[in-house]
């Protein structure tokens, strides 16, 4: 019988294994095109990488896909659902399409109710001119909402001494709280209630000036899309959020993750 080998060399070897997997490569069809994918890898990322242009607002390099505001949809060969590039991950033979009336018509459909959620009057908007979600409604077309809203209402919460929280400009893309726990490892924010009634709240529904929690790193601030999270004491013309920087040090965080021996996603 052979010798047992003590624990700590077996999780050595197991870990080895693991590292020394290569992801089996398929191939998919994206607006016709033959592409070839590593397995695991989402729809949103293969598409990217072929320079297939799909609307995104919620996804960020680097971050856990939080599938929260659907402008990523795209069509399936075969299928009637509609399905989000950032969540699916590709499988072999899939043929998907990024671009058509129906996608186009869902996408604004999407952004409308956004718009009538919240408050997004860009006119009046600290953030107007450099706004990823005015950006995006450019893009897209869209210029105004066809339903009516009075809007929620929120009152803005100005007790942090270097940041603002205006919840009437948030999108709820989930991108502050997603950075703060998987970058900064904080778990300052969170999304409190459902459907119209849900928001973003910091350590159980703190005012932000007092959330222990929170770090002051104000990484929150660079990745939100709209006006919701700004700098306070620039808030008359805040300068242009630096979201690249922060999802450039997303995804080495998540690659060192992933490099180090035993560690899976
Ligand atoms: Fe995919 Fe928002 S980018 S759901």
């Amino acid at each position: 019988m052979p010798p047992l080998r003590p624990a700590r060399a077996r999780g050595r070897q197991h870990a080895l294994r693991k590292e020394t997997t290569v992801a089996k490569t398929i191939s998919a069809r994206i607006d016709g095109e033959l592409v070839a994918a590593q397995e695991g890898q989402s729809i949103l990322e293969v598409a990217t990488a072929c320079h297939k242009r799909i609307p995104t607002l919620c996804y960020m390099p680097g971050l856990s896909a939080a599938g929260a505001c659907r402008l990523c949809i795209v069509e399936l060969e075969g299928s009637d659902r509609l399905l989000a590039a950032c969540t699916t991950p590709i499988q072999d033979g899939m043929s998907i399409r990024t671009q058509s009336a129906k996608l186009a018509l869902y996408r604004r459909m999407a952004v409308e109710l956004m718009l009538v959620e919240r408050s997004h009057v860009c006119s009046v908007c600290v953030s107007n001119g450099h706004c990823e979600f005015q950006n995006l409604l450019i893009s897209l077309g869209i210029t105004h909402s066809r339903y009516s809203s009075d809007g929620p209402g929120f009152a803005a919460d100005m007790t942090h001494p270097r940041f603002i929280l205006d919840q009437n400009r948030c999108v709820l893309c989930t991108r502050c709280v997603r950075v703060c726990a998987e970058v900064e490892g904080a778990h300052v924010w969170e999304v409190s209630s459902r459907g119209i009634s849900s928001h973003i709240v910091c350590d159980l529904n703190e005012s932000w000036g007092n959330a222990r929690n929170c770090t002051g790193c104000g990484k929150c601030v660079q990745v939100c899309p709209t006006a919701a999270l700004t700098m306070r004491e620039v808030s008359v013309c805040p300068p242009r959020k630096d979201t690249d920087r922060v999802a450039r040090l997303a995804v080495r965080r998540t690659e060192s993750r992933h490099s180090r021996p035993g560690v899976s996603s």
